[in-house]
């Protein structure tokens, strides 16, 4: 469990210090490209779950099958996306319509954050 996540956010948190505060994301011709963004070192999954029931799944799926929403299995292609916690944590707090934002109303960082570690750890 303690594993690639943790070493992968570890690294991100380490690479963002580097930029300083959070910086707003960008979306290129090339595809989604957050910059930098604060993340925790590591996901609670378990809030992360409830989160995603109730926040995403009527979207995405219960087992992120994808519905009105893509599906998040895989490569994530809706707008192409890195499969790392930043590029996920950038997309939810500032996602394009029609997915809702719901970072910082219903969401706080740390369920962004959640949910992002619960969806790459559990739909592959
Ligand atoms: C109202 C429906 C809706 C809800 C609720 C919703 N999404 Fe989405 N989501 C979408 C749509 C539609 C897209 C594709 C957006 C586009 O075409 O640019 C998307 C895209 C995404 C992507 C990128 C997928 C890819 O293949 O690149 C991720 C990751 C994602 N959503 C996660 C979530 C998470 C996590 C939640 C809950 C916090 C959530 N979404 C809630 C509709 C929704």
């Amino acid at each position: 469990m303690l594993s690639r996540l943790t070493i992968a956010s570890l690294t991100a948190v380490a690479s963002i210090s580097v930029l300083g505060l959070v910086h707003v994301n960008a979306v290129s011709a090339a595809g989604y490209e957050p910059a930098g963004i604060q993340v925790a070192a590591a996901s609670n999954l378990n809030n992360g779950k409830k989160i995603y029931a109730a926040n995403c799944a009527s979207c995405h799926g219960a087992k992120g099958e994808g519905g009105v929403g893509p599906s998040l299995r895989g490569d994530l292609k809706t707008p192409v996306m890195k499969r790392t916690k930043k590029a996920v944590v950038a997309w939810i707090r500032d996602p394009k319509p029609p997915m809702p934002k719901l970072y910082p109303g219903t969401l706080k960082a740390k369920d962004v954050d959640d949910v992002a570690g619960y969806v790459l750890a559990t739909f592959k």
